[in-house]
């Protein structure tokens, strides 16, 4: 039997995340809820995937466009339950081989239960099969009624579960797998005979077993993986396991994680054996961590490539990256577009933004540079500005290799700094300096003497320097 459809609810209102935004796209670990079940369902190679839309369905539908292009959407109008999104989306379906059903609020599925329910209901050529796991706190679940036979005799929600029922602890994880001409046949027979008057999927498989068709429960034995979530407060839980997950594999591939409470890591991030993650570390997006590298503490990489041992030290940084053996920080903002070459240095204090540094070229303290390339082995003083914006428009600023910028010195770009030039420190560079030419922009100094004596008598520095010759004075 092959896995013909997969098809995800996820059209419900999401009303308890009281939120303006379609409770499905909320993320965690760097994707969103429906996303991390599009991510567990691609290893399964399902011949089609159709998600029922429902609520916000125009940004659900734009992010499944962006996310998984290959899936069909199926719109429910006006929620009716989930056997109604179920009706809906077998309308107009092939009705042969295997269909798996699953919600899109459980971001804790692994694609290996996935398999292992499809593995039993095909081994077992059951009509039905259903994912469940014990719960130590089962509130809110379907329950899991067995038969004498341990096949699965009917599924009572909890909301219509009587005492005995409710002590129950082993619950629906809302995943099933059904052969397809047997659903699609009992699927229009469902009733709304329940507390909430709606059409619900769970009642098909008293109906499947009625006509005599086979149920199955897989239990599985971690129960995290089916957590649903309805609310901001099991948003947060999922996210915490979902990091404790994360960092558990790392940890087991060879990653040193110092405090895995306070890392996290997208499940979209990579990061390699021999890394260290140091306290209040995060990895997001599309990160990726070479071999050797130490990150953190207090850092936030999103979208960056970082290169073999590397040093990132209290740092943000976006869409950079950071070269074999760069040092980053502390206190460095890294926006989109900084390339840091292989051994050069952003350091305390310095804002960089589509920028390439040099190999082995520093920027110490200090400075923004913005909008530039900067050569090989060249000096970037402290406190120095890449002037890059005239208020209009922005301009680029080229500096070329074993060049010495002095401290304090304003690049007013458009210009160009030529090999092995030098600027004087507190120069205001308006105009290109040729190569091996020292640009000097600034005012020449002059020292107004005894002016301090003239101008502040009676004040504590007037006193200092009266305690100087006379004749120093007058110089
Ligand atoms: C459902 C199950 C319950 C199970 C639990 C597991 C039913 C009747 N109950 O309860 O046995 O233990 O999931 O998490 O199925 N949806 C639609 N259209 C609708 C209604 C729901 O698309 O008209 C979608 C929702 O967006 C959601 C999923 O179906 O992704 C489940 O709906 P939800 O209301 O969260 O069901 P639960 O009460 O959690
Ligand atoms: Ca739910």
């Amino acid at each position: 039997m092959s896995l013909e459809t997969v098809v995800i609810l996820a059209a419900g209102e999401g009303t308890r995340m009281k939120s303006s935004t379609p409770k499905v796209l909320h993320s965690i670990a760097g994707r969103t809820l429906v996303g991390h079940v599009l991510n567990a369902v691609d290893a399964l190679a399902a011949k089609q995937v159709r998600v029922v839309v429902g609520a916000g369905r125009a940004e659900v539908e734009a992010h499944l466009a962006e996310i998984a292009p290959h899936a069909v959407t199926v719109f429910q109008e006006k929620r009716g339950g989930t056997g109604h999104a179920t009706q809906l989306a077998l309308d107009g379906l092939k009705a042969t081989g295997t269909i798996l059903i699953l919600a899109g609020d459980t971001p804790m599925l692994t694609s290996d239960s996935l398999s292992q329910l499809l593995d039993a209901h095909h081994a077992g050529g059951f009509t039905a099969s259903v994912l469940t796991a014990e719960h130590p706190d089962p509130t809110g679940y379907g329950r899991i009624i067995r038969g004498d036979d341990q096949s699965l005799v009917r599924i009572v929600e909890d909301r219509d579960a009587d005492d005995v029922q409710r002590e129950i602890i082993e619950v629906n994880s809302g995943v099933y797998a059904f052969d397809a001409a047997k659903l699609t046949a009992a699927i229009g027979t469902l009733k709304a005979d329940n507390s909430q008057g709606e059409l619900y999927l769970t009642d098909v498989i008293e109906i499947l077993r009625n006509e005599g068709g086979t149920i199955a429960p897989v239990l599985i034995d971690d129960f995290i993986e089916i957590l649903g979530v309805n609310d901001r407060v099991q948003l947060a839980e999922s996210a915490a396991l979902l990091r404790d997950r994360i960092n558990e594999d790392l940890m087991r591939s060879g990653v040193t994680i110092v405090d895995p409470l306070s890392t996290w890591v997208d499940a979209t991030a990579t990061v390699e054996s021999d890394v260290i993650l140091m306290p209040g570390t995060a990895i997001t997006g599309k990160t990726s961590v070479a071999t050797g590298a130490v990150i953190g503490p207090r850092t936030t990489l999103h979208d960056c490539t970082v290169a073999r041992g590397a040093r990132v030290l209290e740092s943000q940084c976006t869409d950079s990256i950071i070269g074999e053996s760069v040092n980053v920080g502390p206190y460095t903002f890294l926006r989109p577009g900084t390339k840091l070459l292989k051994g050069s240095k952003a350091g305390a204090y310095v804002e960089m933004k589509n920028a390439t540094l040099g190999e082995g070229s520093k920027v110490p303290h200090l400075s923004y540079v913005g909008d530039a390339v900067i050569g090989e082995g060249s000096n970037i003083g402290a406190a120095t500005i890449f002037v890059n914006y005239d208020g209009v428009e922005k301009h680029y600023t080229v500096v070329g290799d074993h060049v010495r910028i002095g401290s304090d010195s304003m690049l007013v770009a458009p210009v160009t700094i030529g090999d092995g030039a030098y600027t004087a420190a507190g120069s205001v560079i308006t105009e290109d300096v040729p190569a091996g030419a020292i640009g000097v922009g600034r005012a020449k100094q002059r020292n107004v003497i005894g002016w301090v004596l003239r101008k502040r008598p009676g004040t504590k520095s007037a006193e200092a320097a009266s305690r100087h010759s006379s004749d120093e004075q007058k110089g």
